[in-house]
């Protein structure tokens, strides 16, 4: 009977020191940093408002709960600020080129372009140029996708096709290594 009591008397004093401990994590300040708010001038157009001319759009990221990359901003303003903002992206690693845009004046990939995080400095985004654009920064590729099946870039077989595939011998592998 003893032990009973004294087995209650230990739970109840492990639940009020858990409890307590609980309370006190919750009420402790969460070390938040300061935003680092860096500006961004965005490209804006709408095909369905044709009579409104496009316009650079300001927004203000904080750059201490965003990622690295402008990418990651386009993201985040979206994601938090406007929904209406257009742009194309895929991968998130340079290999598809979907959100290649112009930033800083450079033509670049947005996803491995790194934000500058001096906040003096704006960064300016537009659609690539010399193209027409669908909307926002998404440019119009019908021309660019003519033009790159005109050029037929892959390899063409002078033989009759096999039946299956083309097995590359170890000596024909070598021929591609620079
Ligand atoms: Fe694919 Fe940037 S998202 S290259």
């Amino acid at each position: 009977m003893n032990s009973l009591r004294t087995l209650r008397v230990g739970l109840r004093s492990f639940q009020t020191s858990a409890a307590s401990k609980l309370a006190q994590a919750t009420d402790a300040p969460a070390s938040v940093k300061a935003p680092l708010l860096k500006t961004f001038e965005i490209y804006r157009w709408n095909p369905d408002t044709p009579d409104i001319a496009p316009k650079l759009q300001t927004y203000k990221v904080d750059l201490n709960s965003c990622g690295p990359m402008v990418l990651d901003a386009l993201i985040k303003i979206k994601n938090e600020d406007d929904t209406t903002l257009t742009f194309r992206r895929s991968c998130r690693e340079g290999i598809c080129g979907s959100c290649a845009m112009n930033i800083g004046g450079g033509n670049t990939l947005a996803c491995l372009s790194r934000i500058d995080r001096d906040t003096s400095k704006t960064v300016k985004i537009y659609p690539l140029p010399h193209m027409y654009v669908v909307k926002d920064l998404v440019p119009d590729l019908t021309h660019f996708y003519k033009q790159y099946k005109s050029i037929e870039p892959y390899l063409k077989q002078k033989t009759p096709p096999p039946e299956r595939e083309n097995l590359q011998s170890i000596e024909d592998r070598k021929k591609l290594v620079c």
